[in-house]
């Protein structure tokens, strides 16, 4: 062969693979409002950045009809490329070849680009969009799985691995996503279950639509599988590429500065009057934390995680003087804010999240404490909730508590409480730290005399209006040395800013252990 030949050979194996399946499929995939595994590459990544690996990769298993199917790339684009000149490893399943489903090659050329993630130390990003286990390849195709949710377990809390679902995930396939740090979903598009509508209708008699088990809505708002929702492949992606501008690139950096003079760059002494009105002064009505957020940090950083799912907390990362942080506050409007057992879940995972990359925690508390219940209680809000006390009681990085207003018994010490680990508590003058709150803090203490007294009614509200004089006040805190400061709210900005300076260079360690036995 001419040499000439050779490259147009090449040429040729190159317009094969980049036509996956082949037109139609292509045009079934757009008739579906889905776009094809290059064009979500395309969206994700800098343009022209993409550097392919295993391009030739083919399946070798002929079984059961699959000898006149097997096409250069087993289904599925992998490589590295950047995100705004950072870096990444991703994978895009190619539902138009065999509907995506996942062989031993198909397998084999994931893992290696989670490998590479790992070696480099480089977040890892999989589309997924397949049928699941390729039904001819057996063993192998599981084996691949296998290898799979190793390489994810392997690679958590070391490099950030995020799970695009732009398709159908179904049985066993979940679970890739499931160990990832950060699941994205499509209305409409997404779809996740163990066992799908067909399943569900013959073993247990219920109609459910694919949508309604396990789409974006299903996940972002009921089960909590998914982190982030959105209406279009397009904003999914976008979303996917400022979720990574908060991460650094491994748990061996520092996340990304925005710095004085460029885009996003707010000042870290702005004093912020708003929160005045924001936060109400009758302490038992409800305002949206997610406001004081947006009034606090810097101007439009905040990036809500499971902004559906337990509403009654609010995570998410910001940036404060330019450095990413993760918070996690309390969210007054909903259930008035006592911590439940998704709540806790919700709040410990995020917690980690942070921990594993560098990303210091802020709290902003006002919280009556972990809502009561039998349902609670035999829902395990017991081991749900020492979620939390663990999660921040083992993490390392900067921990800065700000208390608004409540912050009563087990809940102050997951939110707040210096003895579990924060490195520094501030409140405002509002802040009211307790066991319990005024009212039934009287009916306990006081009971028999507020019963014998001439005018219960007042003899309680003498006592209450003790409790929070001699009890409740966050100068009795502070005199313990347990608040380290009470801040004017104007100047909320600022403090959290120094704190978190103050911290940045922060080292912890721990004694040498295994791991940690968190209750999981
Ligand atoms: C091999 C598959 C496949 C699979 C789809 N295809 N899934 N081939 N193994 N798992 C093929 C189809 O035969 C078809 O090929 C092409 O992909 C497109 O599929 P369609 O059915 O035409 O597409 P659509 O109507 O959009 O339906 C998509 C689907 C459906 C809902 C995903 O294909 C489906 O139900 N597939 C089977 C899903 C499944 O049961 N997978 C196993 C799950 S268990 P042709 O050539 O005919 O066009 C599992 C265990 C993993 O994954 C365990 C890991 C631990």
């Amino acid at each position: 062969m001419s040499s000439r030949e050779a490259i147009q050979r090449m040429k040729s194996m190159r317009e094969a693979v980049h036509r996956g399946g082949g037109e139609k499929r292509i045009e079934q995939q757009h008739q579906k409002g889905k776009h094809t595994a290059r064009e979500r590459i395309g969206m994700l990544l800098d343009e022209h950045s993409l550097v392919e690996h295993q391009t030739y990769i083919a399946g070798r298993s002929t079984a059961f009809g699959l000898e006149n199917k097997r096409l250069p790339g087993d289904g599925v684009v992998t490589g590295s490329g950047l995100v705004d000149g950072r870096q990444v490893f991703v994978s895009s399943q190619d539902f138009t070849v065999l509907g995506g489903s996942l062989g031993e090659k198909h397998a084999e050329r994931i893992a290696e680009a989670q490998e590479l993630a790992l070696r480099t130390g480089s977040p890892f990003i999989q589309i997924n969009d397949s049928g699941g286990a390729r039904i001819q390849e057996g063993i192998l195709s599981l084996h691949g799985y296998a290898r799979i949710f190793r390489a994810n377990t392997l690679a958590s809390g070391v490099v950030p691995q995020i799970s695009v679902i732009l398709g159908p995930c179904a049985g066993g396939a979940v679970y890739s996503p499931g160990i990832t740090d950060f699941i994205f979903m499509v209305d409409n598009v997404s779809n996740m279950y163990i066992t799908g509508p067909d399943v569900i209708r013959a073993v247990t008699g219920e109609e459910i639509s694919h949508e309604e088990l396990g789409g974006a809505g299903a996940h972002a708002s009921r089960s909590g599988v998914a982190h982030f929702r959105y209406g279009s492949e397009e904003e999914c992606m976008a979303g996917v590429r400022r979720l990574l501008s908060y991460l650094p690139a491994s748990n061996r950096e520092h996340p990304p500065m925005v710095t004085a003079g460029e885009a996003g760059w707010d000042d870290p002494d702005r004093s912020v009057p708003e929160v005045l009105e924001i936060v109400p002064d009758e302490e038992k009505r409800g305002f949206d934390i997610r406001d004081l957020i947006a009034a606090v940090f810097d101007g439009e950083s905040f990036l809500e995680v499971h902004a559906d799912y337990a509403r009654n907390v609010v995570v998410g990362f910001a940036r404060l003087a330019g450095r990413t942080v993760g918070i996690f506050a309390n969210q007054p409007s909903v259930v008035a804010a006592a911590l439940d057992i998704d709540a806790s879940d919700k709040g410990a995972r995020f917690i980690r999240t942070c921990d594993a990359f560098n990303i210091p925690i802020i709290t902003l508390v006002d919280v009556p404490g972990f809502l009561p219940g039998v349902t609670q209680e035999h829902g395990g809000i017991i081991r749900h909730g020492a979620k939390v006390l663990y999660a921040i009681a083992e993490a390392t990085v900067p921990k800065v508590s700000l208390i608004l207003r409540k912050a009563y018994g087990g809940a102050y010490i997951a939110m707040a409480a210096k003895g579990l680990g924060y490195d520094r508590c501030l409140a405002w003058p509002t802040a009211q730290i307790a066991v319990m709150g005024p009212e039934g803090a009287a009916n306990v203490i006081f009971r028999r005399e507020i019963a014998d007294a001439e005018d219960p009614d007042a003899e309680r509200q003498k006592k209450i209006d003790e409790f929070r004089e001699s009890v409740m006040d966050p100068f009795v805190a502070a005199g313990y040395g347990y608040v380290d400061d009470v801040i004017d709210p104007v100047h909320t900005r600022a403090e959290l800013v120094r704190s978190v300076e103050m911290l940045s260079r922060k080292r912890e360690e721990h004694p040498w252990r295994k791991h940690g036995n968190i209750p999981l």
